[in-house]
């Protein structure tokens, strides 16, 4: 059921779809663009759930109905034309990826959202009646073969957490659980890695879109450990995370996969164990659950240019002011980067009432450039991958500007009561300002080196365009 706040949102992606409509009459090489009548689920809109909604929206996963087949897509058209045509950083816009696409950089791995052109041909099949079309013109279907749903496919390791009991009503839970071993014999590099929490009755859990009941693990901190005592893993002063090359993830509530540039080494050592730091948030019912990670491994005898994860570049503050009834609260924070480095992944990390970040660099030379913008929801707090190419390269001494915005009001149904001052806190329903970007520190001559691989791009670039 869609609620309240949702409603009262929906003239603004009607509008912004009329501009679409537009650009695609107007505009050659649109490809995707089609008369309404024209466009038919078979041909047209069945690749696009394949690509970007199946991997959630099919039995046994986490969204609340299958979209597999024409028989399912059909009765949700409308409320599919609703949440796609949503503005690109709208919260509630799906599938969940809410990078602003009209600024900063948009080369993202693994990204699964619709481009404004898929947007429009689902909007023109839906307001063209929703034909099934062709059956020929039919993808085979996905095969989705019982528990191996990981976006990578078949994973080259699979850990599990002990499992654990949530209260239904309690306040949030922090602790350590049991380590688990990996069962490695010798030491393997990273290529990507996938976290899942994994309910162990999932008929309980009924997921609500708006409020804060979509996931129960908000953060999870699971590092390896080279022997098997548990080391504190928290950052906080004195925390020890082990050597730079070792694994380490914040895994965050209803996050994607991170897949490591191929030039960086992340080690998984032989005889290790996975330690397990938590967040949880009670839901209102019990909850058995345990984390699942999967590992994708590169190939044995391969060696990194770079070693190490990549460490946080965190602005934290602990000093937020979010007035009563404010949609629009704003902080800002500014970071020097000391070293030259290339910066893997933008990872806005706010809390119940969060709704946008910005990261922008402010080179040496005095001139700005907005890296990116993104929408934020504290029930899908998403990591944005750079892809090799475009992951900004960052002379020494950049200083990094985040800004981020707030919705204290009751269009945002993930905050409790709007009624309330709001400020930090660890707790889901209160407040953070921290952004959790991997940056990965290089020498001088690496950096000199990448600059030049980047120019040569560039001027290939350059080059064909002009042909
Ligand atoms: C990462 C997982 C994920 C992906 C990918 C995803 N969804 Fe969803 N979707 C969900 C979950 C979970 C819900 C229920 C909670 C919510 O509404 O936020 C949902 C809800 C919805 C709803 C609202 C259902 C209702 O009850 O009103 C629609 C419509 C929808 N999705 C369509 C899509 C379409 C279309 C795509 C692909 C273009 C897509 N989703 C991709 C997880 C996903």
């Amino acid at each position: 059921m869609p609620n309240l706040s949702n409603q009262r949102r929906l003239p603004a992606p009607a509008a912004a779809l009329a501009g679409l409509a537009v650009l695609l009459l107007a505009g050659p090489g649109t490809g995707a663009a089609a008369a309404a009548d024209d466009v038919t689920y078979n041909r047209d809109v069945a690749p696009l759930m394949q690509r970007s909604c199946e991997t959630c929206h099919r039995p046994g996963s986490i969204a609340p109905m299958s979209l597999q087949t024409y028989e399912e897509v059909r009765p949700w058209a409308r409320n599919i034309r609703d949440k796609i045509t949503r503005p690109d950083n709208d919260p509630d816009r799906m599938p969940p990826w809410f990078i602003e696409k009209d600024i900063g950089v948009q080369n993202f791995k693994e990204d699964i959202s619709l481009s404004p052109e898929e947007v429009a041909t689902i909007a023109a099949w839906v307001d063209g009646g929703a034909e099934r079309g062709d059956p020929a013109d039919l993808p085979p279907p996905i095969e989705w073969p019982d528990g191996k749903d990981w976006s990578f496919g078949e994973p080259d390791l699979v850990i599990s957490s002990p499992d654990h009991v949530l209260e239904a009503v309690a306040a949030d839970w922090y602790g350590l659980l049991d380590p688990s071993p990996t069962g490695l014999t010798a030491d393997r590099w990273i290529k990507a890695v996938e976290v899942r929490e994994v309910l162990l009755d999932e008929a309980i859990v009924e997921r609500k879109s708006g409020d804060l009941n979509l996931f129960v693990v908000h953060h999870a901190v699971i590092s390896a450990r080279e022997r098997s005592e548990v080391i504190q893993t928290q950052s906080r002063p004195g925390g020890d995370r082990g050597p730079a090359d070792l694994f380490s993830v914040v895994h965050e509530v209803g996050q994607n996969a991170t897949h490591y540039p191929e030039v960086l080494g992340v080690r998984l050592p032989a005889g290790s164990s996975l330690n397990w730091d938590l967040h949880l948030h009670s839901i209102g019912v019990e909850v058995p659950f345990r984390i699942d990670v999967a590992f994708k491994f590169h190939p044995e005898g391969w060696e990194p240019k770079y070693s190490g994860r990549g460490g946080m570049i965190s602005y934290l503050t602990f000093d937020i002011d979010i007035p009563p009834e404010e949609p629009n609260a704003k902080m800002e924070g500014m970071q020097l980067v000391t070293k030259p480095g290339i910066l893997m992944t933008f990872e806005p990390h706010l809390h119940s009432s969060g709704k946008r970040m910005c990261i922008e660099a402010i080179y040496p030379t005095g001139l700005s450039e907005m890296l990116n913008c993104a929408g934020y929801n504290h029930n899908w707090v998403k990591v944005y991958v750079y892809d090799e190419d475009h992951a900004p390269l960052l002379p020494a001494n950049t200083i990094l500007r985040v800004t981020a915005w707030y919705d204290n009001t009751l269009n945002n149904p993930r905050v409790t009561d709007p009624r309330n001052w709001k400020g930090y806190g660890n707790r889901s329903t209160d407040d953070m300002f921290l952004n959790l970007s991997r940056f990965v520190p290089i020498t001088e001559e690496q950096y000199e080196e990448e600059l030049a691989r980047r120019q040569g791009l560039e001027r290939s670039r350059v080059t064909q365009d002009n042909d």
